[in-house]
């Protein structure tokens, strides 16, 4: 990562937004409208930031938003940047990277997954405990490193923060999971799923694992919500679509609402 990019992007972010934000938010497929909530907000579209990559989903608008959110102040991403669309994960992680240089210390991520584990139903919202990166031979952290953003070889023994994790299921109940990163575009196949299970992974989807290994490597402390909107291929005998995937997406719109605004007391 290169730092006089990061500068730059954040001193024309800062001109803008006049706040200093505490939390940086990402808000996954279908759950952008999150983003509207925020009260003051000044947003920005990624194609006029510096060095910003651009969204490329159906679903995923390209805006960083800034303002406050459930009285707490916050920089949101409506719209997130993924491997499979062609950009490098390093390119992927960017605004991560903006966001520490911004102000941000505490990092929430939100995601739609597919369920491999039995004990999930579409439509739940699932906490992340912990993540498997090994299958998508990738690493945001690749490259040079700078040790004004990170050491060379981070830590990644508690990638989510266990204290807020314990103070969100004391007022929400919340299953925990353990989330795959996929690549994509294609979804899984019913092998995979069953090779995954066997891993260990409980959740499968194709973003968030690397801005969460780079918001470890940036010191942030960071909580992570799975809306499960499908089980993964083969769990059931229906195939999978991206209209279902936004289709749950929707359905769950209310109770994920809530789920942030308490996870935002939390943190
Ligand atoms: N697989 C991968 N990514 C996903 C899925 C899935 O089943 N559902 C939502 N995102």
């Amino acid at each position: 990562m290169e730092y006089e990019k990061v500068k730059e992007a954040t001193e024309f972010i800062i001109d803008v937004i006049n706040i200093k934000p505490q939390v940086g938010l990402i808000l996954g497929s279908g759950l952008g409208f999150m983003a509207d909530e925020v009260k003051n907000a000044i947003a920005l579209d990624y194609k006029d930031i510096p060095n910003f990559p651009i969204s490329t989903t159906p679903g995923h608008e390209g805006k960083l938003i800034a303002g406050k959110l459930f009285g707490k102040s916050v920089v949101v991403m409506k719209g997130r940047f993924h491997v499979y669309e062609g950009y490098d994960p390093s390119t992927v992680v960017f605004p991560v990277y903006v966001m520490k240089e911004l102000g941000v210390e505490r990092f929430l991520i939100t995601n739609a997954a597919g369920g491999i584990s039995r004990d999930f139903n579409p439509g739940d919202v699932v906490l992340i405990r912990d993540f498997i990166s090994l299958l998508s031979f990738k690493n945001p952290l690749r490259g040079p490193n700078d040790e004004k953003f990170g050491p060379r070889f981070p830590d990644m023994s508690e990638p989510f923060d266990r204290e807020w994790m314990e103070r969100l299921k004391e007022k929400v109940n919340l299953k925990e999971g353990v989330y795959i990163w996929t690549l994509g575009p294609s979804y899984e196949t019913p092998s995979e799923i069953k090779a995954f299970d066997k891993l260990g992974a409980d959740l499968v989807g194709m973003s968030t694992v690397p801005e969460i290994i780079a918001a470890n490597h940036l010191g942030l402390k960071v909580l992570g919500l799975s809306c499960v909107t499908n089980m993964a291929a083969g769990i059931l005998d229906t195939p999978l679509s991206h209209e279902d995937v936004m289709r749950v997406a929707d359905m769950v719109k209310g109770k994920f609402a809530r789920i942030v605004k308490v996870a935002l007391e939390v943190i």
